[in-house]
């Protein structure tokens, strides 16, 4: 039997992993994929508009292309790929360049993991202890770029049709509620945050013109009370940011808060049963021991399990955003 050969492939990738995100992050404060998204075409064009030497511009056009992130057409020019155009094109509806920067003020403390994981002190809320107005409206201008997008696929997934009020409980700029009360007429929701992200939000609110039907109301959704006058609650993107004990007892508030017979819709960055994959709720977890908290990763079976706990029946899980996001569903009995 021949052993299969190993090499450090691999492992270097993985060591210089973050070269890349650095070319990426980069890529979007210049306005590579802008100018390109624009016209320009080659290094010369594009060192013009970014206002870069010639040769940084062909330094980072030649990553961005060995990334995929940008394409050659038939005469040599650039391109931006389908998913960059979309999204990476500053001024277009769909940019999120906000989100993609959304992780580099951890970039040095990225650099001393090694020094958090071998602190043991926890916080319940973890970075977001002592969370000030303004962190709040720089940490959702990000959450929002890429939240309406996700709250969209929500409404197209989810029939709301027999709901009222939503509990957007940790619902950040309100992007999941202004999208269903923009999308459905009859629906109320109450966007229920951290004090300094209800005001944030109140002003998304305010910007979208539901503030007839969306209010952001302020509070600890793992401590204190939760409106009780809702039909069905959401739960989206913040379940690493918890142990399973304290995303377990979240679940079980928000089954005691929901009128009976309402839904819950948890959408979390969760693991595979066998813990294998995908990596990023795995880094999301492990970014936690960064930010000091308890969180951790969860994998779909764990979420079933505190749905099962709190009381909840008839509970699927469902893909949300292959790869990256499910959502765990379950029914409160009566009603
Ligand atoms: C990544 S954001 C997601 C925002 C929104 N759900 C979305 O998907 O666009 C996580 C949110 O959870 C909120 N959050 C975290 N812990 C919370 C707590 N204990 N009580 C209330 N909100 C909390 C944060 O303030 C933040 O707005």
């Amino acid at each position: 039997m021949t052993e299969k050969r190993v090499d450090t492939v691999r492992l270097q990738n993985m060591a210089m992993g973050f070269w890349q995100s650095a070319s990426l992050m980069a890529a979007v404060e210049l306005g590579l994929f802008t100018a390109i998204s624009k016209g320009a075409g080659n290094a010369a064009e594009i060192a013009t508009i970014l206002q870069i030497t010639e040769r940084n511009a062909d330094r980072l056009a030649t990553v961005c292309r060995t990334m995929d992130l940008l394409e050659t057409a038939d005469d040599g020019r650039y391109r931006n790929a389908a998913d960059v155009e979309h999204f990476l094109v500053e001024g277009e509806p769909g940019y999120a360049g906000p989100w993609i920067l959304f992780t580099k003020p951890r970039w040095e403390k990225f650099g001393n993991l090694t020094e958090f994981l071998r602190q043991s002190e926890e916080a319940v809320l973890g970075q977001y202890e002592g969370l000030t107005i303004e962190a709040a409206r720089r940490m959702h201008e990000a959450t929002y770029s890429v939240g309406m997008g996700a709250a969209r696929r929500f409404v197209r997934q989810v029939d709301l049709s027999g709901h009222k009020k939503i509990l957007d409980l940790g619902g950040g700029s309100g992007a999941y509620s202004i999208t269903a009360a923009k999308t459905h007429p009859h629906i109320n929701a109450v966007v229920f945050d951290l004090p300094p992200v209800a005001v944030v939000a109140n002003e998304y609110i305010a910007e979208h013109g539901v503030e007839d039907r969306v209010t952001a109301v302020g509070g600890d959704f793992t401590a204190d009370v939760l409106p009780e006058d809702c039909d069905i609650a959401i739960m989206a993107s913040n379940l690493p940011l918890y142990s399973r004990e304290i995303a377990a007892k979240v679940v079980r508030r928000a089954c005691e808060a929901l009128l009976p017979g309402g839904e819950m819709h948890l959408i979390g960055e969760t693991l595979r049963d066998d813990r294998s994959g995908p990596v990023g709720p795995a880094l999301w977890g492990l970014a936690e021991a960064i930010n000091g908290s308890t969180g951790m990763a969860h994998t779909d079976a764990d979420c079933i399990g505190y749905f099962e706990a709190a009381g909840f029946k008839n509970i699927t899980v469902h893909e949300f955003i292959p790869g990256t996001l499910s959502r765990i569903v379950g029914t409160k009995p009566g009603g």
